[in-house]
């Protein structure tokens, strides 16, 4: 990833070196469909044990950054560090590798497959040739344990669990790699209130855990409840870096609607 300005990844290098706890840092991350620019000049970092949400309108590019750092489509312009040192995201392996896992908004879950074996599909634990299903199953129950989730069956297949369960399960899933950074996209849009919560509280486990969490969410109340920070994104654009715990909802929504500026424009953007 070349283009641009050589300050921005100066300014990367510098503000990764301050921040040890940094594992991701996006600088100047730009996008286009053909003429559609989706993304431009993002900048984006997450802590070890943080929860950074984005959100933002219908198209303002949420999407986009998160088949970003899962290796869907790679950036085409800007730059990317990973524990501090540069990195490339061009293929969903690299993202893997890297250790980011990514739970897309249709979970990608075998309906007719138990809760074990979706768990640990494509990388099943053998034993002397065969599938190791007994220590599948204990890891499973241990993992789930840790999560606090509300599953009690792990033999059933997710067909028949609810909407919450199955994003745990696919959240759960994501965890079996050990990654450093897990991306939600929309994990509580198809959820009623109480499902919310375990998801939420699900959300909270993971920080606990010392992983970075991006969590995408059109649901400003969500986001205040579980987020300690709160990237807006405006038509491909930041406008605004928000401490959870010192902003409100009119805050967000003015930012996300553009009544209000927060971005912070520089001349190199608009080449
Ligand atoms: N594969 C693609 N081909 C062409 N244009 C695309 C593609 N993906 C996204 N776009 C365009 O890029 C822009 C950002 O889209 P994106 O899906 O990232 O937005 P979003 O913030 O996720 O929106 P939503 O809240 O509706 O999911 C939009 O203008 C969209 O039409
Ligand atoms: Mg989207």
């Amino acid at each position: 990833m070349t283009r641009e300005n050589g300050h921005v990844a100066d300014r990367a290098l510098s503000v990764a070196d301050e921040h040890p706890g940094r594992i991701l840092s996006l600088r100047g991350i730009g996008k286009k469909f053909g003429a559609v620019r989706a993304l431009a000049g993002v900048d984006l970092d997450v802590h070890a044990g943080e929860v950074v949400a984005i959100v933002g309108d219908n198209g303002a590019g949420k999407s986009t950054l998160v088949k970003i750092l899962a290796g869907v489509h790679p950036a085409d312009a800007g730059s990317i560090r990973f524990f501090g040192q540069p990195a490339s995201i061009d293929t969903p392996t690299d993202s893997l590798d890297l250790g980011i896992a990514t739970v897309f908004q249709d979970l990608a879950l075998c309906e007719s497959l138990d809760v074990v074996s979706n768990l640990w599909l494509g990388r099943e634990l053998t034993r002397g040739g065969a599938l190791d299903e007994i220590e599948m199953e204990k890891r499973s129950w241990g993992l789930l344990r840790e999560l606090h989730a509300r599953i009690t069956d792990v033999r059933v297949p997710v067909a028949s669990l609810s909407g919450g369960q199955r994003q745990t399960v696919a959240i759960a899933r994501s965890l079996i790699g050990d990654p450093h950074v897990v991306v939600l996209d929309e994990p509580t849009a198809a959820l009623g209130v109480s499902q919310t919560a375990e998801v939420l509280n699900l959300i909270e486990r993971l920080r606990d855990r010392g992983l970075g969490v991006i969590l995408v969410s059109h649901n400003i109340a969500d986001v205040l409840a579980v987020a300690d920070r709160v990237v807006v994104l405006r038509l491909g654009r930041n406008n605004g870096d928000f401490r959870a715990s010192e902003t409100s909802s009119d805050v967000l929504i003015a930012a996300i609607t553009g009544a209000r500026d927060h971005s912070r424009r520089s001349p190199d953007d608009d080449e």
